[in-house]
Parts: structure tokens; C-alpha cells; sequence
């Protein structure tokens, strides 16, 4: 059973109209379930990506599909001249979780880091301090792609072509003398992922980010998370800050929030409160009533299910098969990493990483590259052990069949 009455033939051709800025390969997808999706030829696919770490409680969940019929049948769009009651009952609900006082949404990461990247800079400027309004992030990052969120962005590949763009200073992730040796009186914030995502799977090393705070902390500046990839459960508690006990003062989330829809947060300490004040700063669709009461259905499900905790467990499980692979295949793979249900397979050097992709695919594995040359296992936080399981003997079966 297909959701349309559409063939492959008829549709494929309709891609000469969209511009050709993607790799998709020639399958129309057209169903999900859980962590299970279809094309239109009825194949089956292990969905181990979701959606690059966006589908949290899987495809078709109940919980989603009522809050989205739901608030469609109620009132779906006000924007914000008005309070809704799910815009409120969100904020509350995602500020309590992640431990911060003021949540402002919009309607991606990219735009997320924005609002991380202005509030930084207004906020010294409010104080007077108008030359403070150079960033710390870091190399091989990745914080979107609009150009602000570009330029914080430290990997050349992205940025290629789009310059002048600047005011960030990059250094090597996990070099806390480097970044000393970048502070100064200029600088508005540090700006880092608790895990490196885009970059490889890449989590903070022990202790880098306490470093960083103190850093911030003895120089004036904010220390700002970008957790798009990492918060919302994913990593076994609510923010992967968390697993290292500092708090940022502003965070970006995004992705996993939505459970599928578009939406992003900046979420603040108090202190920044009034950083950007009315007129200075806004979204026409962000925060509307569709996503937030979809996004509340994903942290209530979240807390009533216990995703977090079962992200922990799986992650568990998952990372121990995938040390068990490494070892079985020294010669194609050269390390794993990651926390809960963000985890990589970092291929070697000498293997052909978007290859080997493209024959899981084939073998009906769907997952993601990160940072080159690692597969990257994000799944909805619902998967089940069986699952994540048959992922990797399709994973071991590919590698066992390179030469
Ligand atoms: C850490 C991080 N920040 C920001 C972004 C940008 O998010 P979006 O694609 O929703 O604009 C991403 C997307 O992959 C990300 O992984």
C-alpha cells in the first residue's frame, strides 16, 4: 500500500523543476512508521536516520498526528502578535527541561544560531560595549547556513564561494589554550556544539567545556550551545550539556524539537532577558500554534515515555555492537564514537564512504555521512533494540563484502 496513486515513471521527471542543490538518489519516498519507511515501489527501508536526527518518536506517532489534526481543526497561525496557549505551555514546559528561563522560536537551527548570534552581540551593546561582537567557535562545526550562522560555521567546504563573510574566529575543537589565546576584550561569545555532529560524531573532551565557561566567565563573554543536533533527548538527557555538568547561558535547539515540523528555540538564562527587545528582532511563523503543539506532544511523550532514558540504554546497547564491529572489520573501520542514539562509524581513509551508503540503501539501510568518512546511526528515539540490531548486520554485511 502506497500513500499515492502516482508511479515512479510519472514523478521522476517532475525533479527537472527542483533546483539540483541535493544527491537524492532516484527513490520517491511515500510512507513511515516508527523506524521503518517505503518508497513507491513498496520496498522496505530501516530508517536509522530520521530525518538527520528529527523524527523523535518516529514516523506516523500517534501523539504527532492528533496534535497536528487537532490544532489544524482549532487555529494554526496567529503569529506573534498574540499569545496561544501551546506557545505558552511550551515555553514552560521546554524551559523547565532544559534548565533556562526565556524560550524565543523560530523555525529552524539555522535560524536558531541567528538568534544565538544576535542576542551575543546586543546584549553587550545594549551595555554600551559596542565593540564587543566577535565569536569563538570552532573547526570542523557546523551551525547552518544562513550567512550568519555560516560564518560560524568552521568548515571551508560550506563557506566556499559566500565570502566576505566574518567576525568569527575559529580554532581547533577541544584546544582550550587556543581559544584563550583567542579571547579578548572583542569577544561577544563562545559558540560550541557539545558534540560535534555535521563534524563527525565528535563529543567534547573531558573537561573542554568547563574550561570554555571559565574562559567566557573571566572575560565577560556568553558561552552559547549550539545543541540543533543534540538536544531534545537524543543523547540520553535532555541537553548533552548536561552529560558534562556546565551550563551554557543561551542554547539553540531545533531538529528534534518538531518531531517533524519546522520549528527552533532560543532558549536563555535570565540574565539575557532583555538582550533583544521588541522590533529588534522577530519570526512571522515561529513559535505558531501548529509546531508548538506538536513539539509539546514530543517532550510529553518524551517524559511520559521515558525516551531519554531509553535513548540511554539503546545508545548503550548500540555502541557496544558497534565496537564489536570495528573490531571484526579493523581494516574498514578506524574508530566509533558518540553518546545515546548519536552514534559514528568512522570508516577508514582508503574506503569509499558514500559507496558503502549507497549500498545499504540498497540492502534497505537508511542512514547518514558525517564529517566525510562516518556513517552516522541518529535514530527516532522509539527504535527498538531489534531494529537498531538488524541495522548492524546490514552494516557488517556491506563491509564484509568490500574487497
Ligand atoms: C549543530 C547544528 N547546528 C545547526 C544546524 C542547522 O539546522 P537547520 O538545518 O535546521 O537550519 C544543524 C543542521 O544539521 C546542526 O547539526
Amino acid at each position: 500500500m502506497t500513500a499515492t496513486d502516482s508511479n515512479s515513471a510519472e514523478l521522476l521527471p517532475l525533479s527537472k523543476n527542483l533546483y539540483p542543490n541535493y544527491r537524492q538518489p532516484e527513490l520517491v519516498m511515500v510512507r513511515g512508521d516508527g523506524a521503518e519507511m517505503w518508497d513507491l515501489s513498496g520496498k522496505r527501508y530501516l530508517d536509522l536516520y530520521a530525518g538527520i536526527a528529527v523524527n523523535t518518536l518516529g514516523h506516523a506517532h500517534p501523539a504527532i498526528v492528533s496534535a497536528i489534526s487537532d490544532q489544524a481543526a482549532s487555529l494554526m497561525h496567529v503569529s506573534n502578535y498574540y499569545y496561544t496557549d501551546k506557545n505558552l505551555q511550551l515555553a514552560e514546559v521546554l524551559c523547565r527541561l532544559a534548565g533556562m528561563s526565556r524560550a524565543l522560536f523560530c523555525n529552524s537551527g539555522t535560524e536558531a544560531i541567528e538568534a544565538l548570534l544576535k542576542l551575543s552581540r546586543r546584549h553587550f551593546w545594549n551595555q554600551g560595549d559596542k565593540n564587543r561582537h566577535r565569536v569563538i567557535a570552532f573547526e570542523k562545526s557546523f551551525h547552518g547556513r544562513t550567512l550568519g550562522a555560516l560564518t560560524a560555521t568552521g568548515q571551508a567546504g560550506y563557506r566556499e564561494g559566500f565570502g566576505p563573510i566574518g567576525g568569527v574566529t575559529h580554532v581547533p575543537f577541544g584546544d582550550a589554550d587556543a581559544v584563550s589565546a583567542a579571547m579578548g576584550p572583542d569577544v561577544a561569545a563562545i559558540l560550541v556544539e557539545p558534540i560535534q555532529g555535521e563534524g563527525g560524531v565528535r563529543p567534547a573532551p573531558d573537561g573542554f567545556l568547563a574550561t570554555l565557561r571559565k574562559l567566557a566567565d573571566d572575560h565577560g563573554a556568553l558561552l552559547i550551545f549550539d545543541e540543533v543536533q543534540t538536544g531534545v533527548g537524543r543523547t540520553g538527557s535532555f541537553l548533552a550539556a548536561h552529560h558534562f555538568g556546565v551550563k551554557a547561558d543561551a542554547v539553540a535547539l531545533a531538529k528534534a524539537l518538531g518531531g517533524g515540523v519546522p520549528i527552533g528555540a532560543m532558549l536563555c538564562q535570565e540574565k539575557l532577558a532583555d538582550a533583544l527587545p521588541p522590533g529588534s528582532h522577530g519570526s512571522t511563523f515561529g513559535g505558531n500554534p501548529l509546531c508548538s503543539a506538536v513539539a509539546l506532544a514530543v517532550l510529553r511523550t518524551l517524559e511520559k515515555d521515558d525516551l531519554m532514558g531509553q535513548a540511554k540504554t539503546k545508545g548503550e546497547w548500540l555502541a557496544t555492537k558497534l565496537t564489536a564491529l570495528q573490531k571484526k572489520h579493523p581494516k574498514h573501520v578506524a574508530a566509533t564514537r558518540g553518546i545515546g542514539l548519536l552514534q559514528a562509524v568512522e570508516l577508514a581513509d582508503t574506503v569509499d564512504a558514500r559507496s558503502v551508503l549507497g549500498s545499504l540503501r540498497e540492502k534497505g539501510l537508511l542512514l547518514t555521512l558525517a564529517g566525510g568518512q562516518s556513517l552516522r546511526f541518529s535514530p527516532c528515539l522509539t527504535v527498538t533494540t531489534e531494529q537498531l540490531g538488524e541495522g548492524v548486520d546490514i552494516v557488517d554485511q556491506v563491509l564484509g563484502e568490500l574487497s
